[in-house]
């Protein structure tokens, strides 16, 4: 049986989804569709995607890491009846140092979508662009709220609930997703 925490990730991925495909085709029939522009600039916008797309799976693999080796709150949350009787040391040690990267590969993340989508003159007017223009901003902003060591204790665990989860990354997957269905040929 599913457990009730992977049960409402799935629902939730399925109703952001299906909201997504209806909005993907009224913009596809209401709208004209959008060149896509071959300049230096967007060469280089389209490099900055690419390595932002690996960034964001390589981010989300250590969480997958957690889960498989059964470590940390989201694991056990979605996850209650998965004990591991795995012991594989190379997978212990890699987690450490993915975790002591977090935040630099996060940064990093942000800096290049932001980079990604400032250079190729998104059309802001497609409500899937603002959304994971908005949506990344977000979820840099509460990581550094979270590392910083002056934050309240208030706002470190909001900051906790509202960035140590799945649900932005979802939304970012399938907002891009539309997104760049209706740009690319
Ligand atoms: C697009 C960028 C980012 C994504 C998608 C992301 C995603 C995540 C996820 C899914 C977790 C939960 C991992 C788990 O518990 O297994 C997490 C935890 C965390 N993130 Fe981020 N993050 C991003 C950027 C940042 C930034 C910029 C910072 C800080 C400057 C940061 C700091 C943290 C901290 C402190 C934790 C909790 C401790 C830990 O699990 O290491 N994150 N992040």
């Amino acid at each position: 049986m599913l457990s009730r925490g992977l049960k409402r990730i799935l629902s939730f991925t399925a109703i952001v989804f299906v909201i997504s495909l209806v909005y993907f085709i009224y913009v596809y029939l209401a709208y004209p569709k959008v060149p896509e522009r071959e300049t230096f600039l967007t060469e280089m916008g389209e490099g900055f995607g690419e390595i932002g797309l690996w960034l964001l799976l390589f981010i989300y693999g250590r969480t997958l890491l957690k889960i498989l080796i059964g470590k940390g709150k989201i694991a056990h949350r979605l996850l209650p009846d998965y004990h591991p009787t795995l012991d594989l040391p190379l997978l212990e040690k890699l987690l450490v140092f993915l975790n002591r990267t977090h935040v630099y590969v996060g940064i990093t993340a942000v800096a290049v979508i932001l980079l990604h989508i400032a250079m190729m003159g998104v059309p802001m007017r497609i409500m899937f662009f603002p959304a994971v223009l908005a949506l990344v901003i977000w979820q840099g902003l509460f990581g550094l709220f979270l590392s910083w060591r002056y934050s309240p204790t208030e706002l470190k665990k909001f900051s906790y609930l509202v960035h140590a989860q799945f649900v932005t990354g979802i939304m970012i997957g399938i907002f891009a997703l539309f997104g760049h269905l209706l740009i690319d040929d």
